[in-house]
């Protein structure tokens, strides 16, 4: 089989694509490694960008998000039991985001390209890449015994941080940066109110809390945890404790439990593959980069690789202009860098650091007291918040 690109991952990343690319008359093949309803089972981000939103409506995927997807001009930050509120509108000069779940967002994707009848094969295995550096690359999988070859103009590898892409570069090329923190992130649905309508980060002495939402009827809470801790070390009622002590006062009185419908820790990370492009691959979203959760950039990040990629592709195929294509690496890691430090600053912010010193402490606190007592600084966590241009 042949088609013009072929997309290695059917998350976020590699359906987005195949939709925008399908809708400029752009041939590609989705191989995702597992099944959709295994897909659509993970509970992963929950704030858009508006420009991830745009790309969105652009791939005809954003009725159910608009309909149904919140917009959020602000959210707060609670630490020493008081909560202060970041105006995202004001400081980011009328913008703000769109609170609407990773899980809706990739079936409205698998939707999307079922009614085209865009390819997209579940179950592959081992996928894997060939001939990258010629012009004439190929991918095959196995299905069952067969072994099946995809050949193909061009290979996206977007197939997240454990995928086959990223480890298809050779290693002397191949530069990766990586900090790993010494905690990790519980996370709980439950079909409850949520405590408060827009999002609330807690820093706290005992360790943060996010309070977050995917609707008025479903809330996702976290906490920070040491990375040695279990799933059974936490069962529901230990977890709501732990949330309400680390929330103002206030907050914790009004916080309705319930059974967790999900319950999952993810350990924190931020990494950076270099370059993002060898030969006829190039690695989008996961992939490529990941960051710890706090500053809500990973989907966000994935997006503008995305948007980065498309406009190349069809440059090249429309227009024959390669420029896109030979800049890709550099500025989708020009973004995806800034997405690192952003995430690195709130994510040492808010976070209780076990080897902190009293001096680091106070250094946080200053952090803290500087962000609300300056217009700019508020400015800068707004503008990077809401996402900083494409
Ligand atoms: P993925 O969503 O990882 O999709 C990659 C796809 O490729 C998967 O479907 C996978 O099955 C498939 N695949 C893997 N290997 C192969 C292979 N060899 N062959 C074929 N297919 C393959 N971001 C936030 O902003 N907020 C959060 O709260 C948040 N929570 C997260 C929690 C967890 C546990 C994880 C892992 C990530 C979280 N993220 C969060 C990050 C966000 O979910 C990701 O940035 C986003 O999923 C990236 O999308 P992607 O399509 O690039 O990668
Ligand atoms: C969510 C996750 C985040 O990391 C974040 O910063 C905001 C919201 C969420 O899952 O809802």
């Amino acid at each position: 089989m042949k088609v013009q690109v072929c997309i290695i991952g059917g998350g976020p990343s590699g359906l987005l694509l195949s939709q925008l690319l399908h809708l400029q008359g752009i041939d590609t093949i989705v191989l995702e490694k597992h099944s959709r309803d295994y897909v659509l089972s993970r509970i992963r981000a929950g704030v858009l960008e508006h420009g991830f939103a745009a790309l969105m409506r652009e791939a005809q995927c954003g009725e159910r998000m608009d309909r149904e997807g919140e917009i959020h001009e602000g959210f707060y930050i609670a630490h020493d039991d008081v909560m202060d509120r970041v105006d995202l509108n004001k400081y980011s000069g009328g913008s703000s985001v769109v609170v609407y779940g990773q899980t809706e967002l990739t079936r409205d994707l698998y939707e999307a390209r079922d009614k085209m009848k865009g390819n997209v094969v579940h179950n592959v295995a081992d996928a894997a890449p060939h001939d990258l550096k010629s012009d004439a690359p190929y991918v095959t999988y196995r299905d069952g015994d067969r072994l099946v070859r995809i050949d193909c103009d061009y290979v996206i590898g977007a197939d997240g941080f454990h995928g086959v892409s990223r480890t298809s570069i050779p290693k002397d090329v191949l530069r990766e940066y990586e900090r790993l923190y010494p905690f990790g992130w519980l996370g709980v649905l439950s079909r409850t109110k949520p405590v408060s309508p827009e999002l609330i980060y807690s820093k706290h002495e005992r360790g943060f809390a996010l309070c977050s939402l995917r609707s008025q009827t479903l809330s996702r809470y976290y906490i920070q945890v040491p990375l040695t801790d279990k799933l059974e070390d936490w069962p529901d009622d230990a977890f709501w404790a732990e949330l309400k002590r680390r929330l103002p006062q206030d907050v914790a009185a009004k916080l309705v439990t319930g059974p967790s419908i999900e319950k999952s820790i993810a350990p924190l990370r931020s990494f950076v593959a270099e370059p993002m492009r060898y030969g006829r691959l190039f690695l989008a979203g996961d992939a490529a980069h990941i960051v710890p959760p706090t500053g809500a950039r990973g989907l966000n990040s994935a997006a503008s690789d995305i948007y980065y990629l498309y406009h190349a592709m069809v440059d090249h195929y429309k227009k024959g202009d390669d420029s896109g294509l030979e800049a890709y690496s550099q500025k989708a890691l020009a973004r995806v860098w800034k997405a690192q430090r952003f995430s690195w600053w709130m994510t040492t912010l808010l976070h209780r650091f076990p080897n902190n010193t009293p001096y680091d402490d106070k250094l946080q606190e200053t952090e803290l007291q500087y962000l609300f007592s300056s217009e700019k600084a508020l400015g800068s966590l707004a503008e990077n918040y809401v996402g900083l241009p494409f």
